[in-house]
């Protein structure tokens, strides 16, 4: 066969497209068929366990997997404790007093470890948890792909300006899920998270009293739940209480939390933003999911799978840890 040198070149530049893409999509549902094939039900069974005295483990858990993917991808970064040469994710500014749940991350790689030792990802244990969490809670269930490998180092500064904050603007938080390559469909469905689980005052409670200076509460919280949050999060202090971000099924994974935006009941400042900021995009996409739970399941599946592929370690890259919370060998 003969080829002309632009013709050649061609060819190359559509061979090194081709192994990119490769690297990209080295997850697959099947990766532990082999090596560990009962790491699903392991990973159930503790989660099941945790929920008896703890109603709010699974939202906890699936809060990990988004913390961890959004700083430097889904590589188990944010389980890292201090060393002397790690400052943690978890003392970072979103994480610290707020991320719950590495004890039972802790327990399920202690579960895993003991029927298949050495073969598992702590990142992998994070979808995996993220996805039991919300099937157990009577969301969507979905092949979780894995394959990820687990970092040797934490990104703590990566943490304070990567992960979005309950007080910015809709601008700034599409612009920080653009960054890890999450559109507007992504943030809107990944938000529906926010459909079980809780938050404290300290992260809502400036909507409360005095808005951004105004003297008033926020205008976009509907004034019968104003009510009862200003109960749950007196005025001075107290912002160590929580309150239920979805205030109608506290524990079920469904699409009310978008029902609540459209009557002025988000929680977060970041919740509401999607349905109140005039003009955006999110709104018409919030009315979407809020009347068809079974388009935002959907959406919702295919968003964390789009998460749960930003940027992972794979092949000989990073390592299978020990113990979640250090580097092997240290
Ligand atoms: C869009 C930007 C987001 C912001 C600004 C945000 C912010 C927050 C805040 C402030 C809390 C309360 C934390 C506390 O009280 O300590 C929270 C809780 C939670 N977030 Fe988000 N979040 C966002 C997106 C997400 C995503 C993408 C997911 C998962 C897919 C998620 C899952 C959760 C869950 C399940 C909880 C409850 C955790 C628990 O009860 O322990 N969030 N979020
Ligand atoms: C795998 O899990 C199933 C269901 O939990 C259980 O019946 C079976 O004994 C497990 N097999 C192994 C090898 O652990
Ligand atoms: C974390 O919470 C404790 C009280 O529960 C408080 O003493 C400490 O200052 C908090 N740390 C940060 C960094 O907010
Ligand atoms: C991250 O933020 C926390 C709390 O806001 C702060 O204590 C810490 O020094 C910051 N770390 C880095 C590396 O910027
Ligand atoms: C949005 O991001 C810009 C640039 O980082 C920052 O200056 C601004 O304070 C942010 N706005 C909000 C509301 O968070
Ligand atoms: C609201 O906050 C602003 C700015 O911090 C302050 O000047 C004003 O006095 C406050 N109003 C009330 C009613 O507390």
């Amino acid at each position: 066969m003969f080829l002309s040198t632009s013709s050649s070149f061609l060819l190359a530049t559509i061979l090194v497209a081709l192994t990119l893409k490769q690297t990209n999509a080295q997850l697959s549902a099947s990766f532990y068929a082999t090596t560990c094939p009962n790491v699903s039900s392991i990973v159930i069974n503790v989660i099941q366990q945790a929920l008896q005295s703890d109603p709010r483990i699974g939202a906890s858990l699936t809060r990990l997997h988004f913390h961890d993917c959004f700083v430097d991808g889904c590589d188990g970064s944010l389980l890292l404790d201090s060393t002397a040469s790690i400052q943690s994710e978890k003392n970072a500014g979103p994480n610290t007093n707020s991320t719950r749940g590495f004890n039972v991350v802790d327990n399920i790689k202690t579960a895993v470890e003991s029927s298949c030792p050495g073969v598992v990802s702590c990142a992998d244990i994070l979808a995996l948890a993220a996805e039991s969490s919300v099937s157990l809670a009577g969301g969507p269930s979905w092949n979780v792909l894995l394959g990820r490998r687990d970092s040797l180092t934490a990104n703590q500064a990566g943490a304070n300006t990567s992960i979005p904050s309950p007080f910015e603007s809709l601008s700034n938080i599409t612009a920080k899920f653009a960054a890890v390559g999450l559109n507007t469909n992504d943030l809107v469905a990944l938000s529906g998270a926010h459909t079980f689980g809780r938050a404290q005052c300290r992260l809502f409670s400036n909507r409360l009293y005095n808005f951004s200076g105004t003297g008033n509460p926020d205008s976009t919280l509907s004034t019968s739940y104003l009510a009862t949050l200003q109960q749950t999060c007196p005025q001075n202090g107290a912002g160590f209480n929580v309150a239920n971000l979805d205030p109608t099924t506290p524990n079920g994974f469904d699409n009310n939390y978008y029902t609540n935006l459209q009557n002025n009941q988000g929680l977060l400042q970041s919740d509401q933003e999607l349905f109140s900021t005039s003009g955006a995009s999110t709104i018409s996409i919030v009315n979407t999911f809020s009347g068809d739970q079974t388009a935002f399941f959907q959406a919702f599946v295919q968003s964390m799978i789009n998460m749960g592929n930003i940027s992972p370690l794979t092949g000989s890259n990073g390592e299978i840890r020990a113990d979640c919370k250090k580097v092997n060998g240290s």
